[in-house]
């Protein structure tokens, strides 16, 4: 039987660690101890694990596909290599490691199992939906503190009614609003779908919320405005918060955001991104408008599929 052949690799200002035939540089140097960053597990997705190759490159396997890819993005020398995609096929090696902040270690590694490659989260495409309600600060104004959570029990309930039954999971919640995905199982077409239906549902509740029971017991009634985009995302436990619930973040988490925003400017209840308009089963007839979205540096054409505000 052909003994595993391991070769040195000198971390420099760390120590020298032995790295096996068919593991990774990453891989090794956790398993030796290495408080090294690995954001994304391992995945070639994040770069954290960056090494600079100061002796030795022949001996390191060449770049895989993945790491290719991030390379053309980020712009890497030939030197700087991911530690994640690097297996060793002679030695010596002598490498640095570039993000080297110990303070942060323990969001990556978990000091029991310090071998793991911990990932924080998987990239997934969902639909990203949120919601505002238009007129709050008026009623709360209005109205004791314990009307305003009874009824906002109520609306919220509602909403989530709406969201689940359309396979939709909320994220997170704020005073006048709240933060839904959808995709979690189903496909980008089938997501966007739902995500539509669940948002044209809520106008519809609402519509009915307000005639039989808010007008009717509080002189008043509620407008919310919807943003819809898709993308993909990071979904998962990132650390973030006290609770260390699910997080979904990502870029396009910000333009679902700020579609949402833009129903105020744009007079519509239900804005959506051209990625969402164009995978709609029924879409209804509407125009795009190119819209400018803080904090985004391009514009996006996107579509009104509500109604206008009263
Ligand atoms: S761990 Fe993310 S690229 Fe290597």
């Amino acid at each position: 039987m052909n003994a595993i052949r391991s070769y040195w690799v000198e971390f420099i200002g760390d120590r020298s660690i032995k790295v096996e035939e068919g593991q990774t540089i990453l891989s090794a140097s956790l398993a030796a101890g290495i408080p090294h960053y690995h954001a994304c597990g391992g995945n070639a997705k994040c770069s954290t694990c960056r090494i600079l190759v100061i002796k030795g490159i022949e001996h390191i396997t060449p770049q895989t596909e993945a790491e290719k890819a991030l390379q053309k993005i980020l712009f890497f020398p030939p030197n700087v290599r991911l530690a994640c995609q690097s297996y060793v096929e002679g030695s010596p090696i002598h490498v640095h490691r570039i993000i080297r902040d110990e303070t942060d270690i323990h969001l990556y590694i978990d000091e029991d199992t310090q071998s793991d490659l911990q990932n924080i989260g998987e990239e997934k495409e969902l639909a990203l939906l949120f919601l505002d309600i238009k007129n709050f600060t008026p009623f709360i104004e209005n109205y004791l503190a314990f009307d305003v959570i009874h009824v906002m029990r109520r609306l919220f309930g509602l909403f989530r009614k709406c969201i689940e039954m359309h396979a939709g999971q909320i994220i997170e919640t704020a005073g006048d609003g709240l933060y839904a995905v959808f995709g979690f199982k189903e496909d980008i077409t089938t997501s966007v779908n739902n995500a539509s239906k669940a948002g044209l549902s809520i106008l519809e509740e609402l519509d009915k919320f307000n005639e039989q029971y808010l007008g009717k017991y509080f002189n008043h009634f509620f407008q919310v405005g919807i943003g819809l985009h898709a993308g993909n995302v990071i979904v998962g436990n990132v650390g973030i918060g006290v609770n260390n619930n699910l997080t979904v973040m990502g870029l396009p988490v910000n333009v679902a955001s700020r579609l949402q925003a833009a129903t105020r400017e744009l007079n519509n209840s239900f804005v959506v991104s051209k990625e969402v308009y164009d995978l709609l089963e029924d879409p209804p007839a509407s125009d795009a408008i190119n819209l400018y979205l803080k904090g985004i540096k391009y514009h996006l054409p996107v579509y009104l599929v509500g109604r206008a505000f009263h």
